[in-house]
């Protein structure tokens, strides 16, 4: 089994961001009800965040809620929610020890209070921490980000703050959600499904993409390890040609 030791430290990817998929399946295999899959679900959070400190990676998104995620049965939702609630309250410690900034993204206004309360206490509690950043992804589409940030472009446009003219792709990045962190290099989505659901869409123009076929709460140490020697022993080329990088 891959240990972290194995990993390059000189090819890292900077930012990883993950689809953690499959808590429903994995508590259906076990004839349990799918809460039962995200309470799991929550140690291989942990263990991941760990490891990626371990190994120094700057940046970690984790999608933990999508938009789409409130359509799911309301005791599914309110799970979701205590769970989170009870994890960053249990967890701030760690982040501190560990110097992890915690930041979050998506309609953070459409979380219910305690949430939101929770999290803008982590986030003020761990925003001096000079370590990884860790983003969770919550209430996100990403289709819905690029519409805000769209919007708000207009709006300095229609006020004469922005030309037209100079609409760039650094304008385009500074209205995002993501506004502080650098594109994803490394994508990894669990439970076998092999689609993007609505995550990351502008960010991820260069990822690499991993899919492997555990379910979120069976992720440990060995697939993220699996992930990143993949990520390592690609040629990452941006267009340009093999001979052009060498
Ligand atoms: C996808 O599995 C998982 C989610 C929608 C939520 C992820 C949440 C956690 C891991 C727990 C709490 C998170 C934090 C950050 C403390 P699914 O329900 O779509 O599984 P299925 O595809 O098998 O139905």
């Amino acid at each position: 089994m891959h240990t972290l030791d194995e990993v390059n430290k000189e090819k890292l990817p900077k930012h990883i961001a993950i689809i953690m998929d499959g808590n429903g399946r994995w508590a259906k295999q076990r004839g349990k009800l799918r809460v039962f899959g995200h309470e799991n679900g929550v140690e291989a959070v942990r263990n991941t965040v760990e490891n990626c400190a371990k190994l120094q990676i700057q940046c970690l998104t984790l999608y933990a809620f999508s938009t789409e995620n409130w359509n799911r049965p309301k005791v599914e939702v309110q799970t979701l929610m205590k769970l989170l609630v009870a994890s960053l309250r249990k967890e701030l410690e760690t982040l501190n020890k560990n110097n992890i900034k915690l930041k979050a993204i998506g309609k953070i206004d459409t979380l219910p209070q305690k949430a939101q309360k929770e999290l803008s206490e982590v986030i003020s509690k761990t925003s001096k921490n000079t370590g990884m950043i860790l983003t969770l992804a919550l209430s996100y589409g990403s289709r819905d980000e690029i519409k805000s940030a769209v919007k708000e472009i207009s709006i300095k446009v229609k006020n004469n703050i922005i030309s037209p003219e100079n609409i760039d792709e650094t304008v385009i990045n500074t209205h995002l959600y993501t506004h502080f962190l650098p594109d994803v290099d490394l994508l990894i989505r669990t439970s076998g499904e092999h689609r993007i659901s609505n995550f990351l869409l502008w960010q991820i123009a260069y990822a690499e993409l991993y899919f492997i076929d555990v379910f979120w709460p069976d992720f440990r140490e060995h697939h993220l390890v699996e992930a990143i020697l993949s990520y390592q022993n690609r040629e990452r080329r941006f267009g340009k040609t093999s001979e052009q990088l060498t």
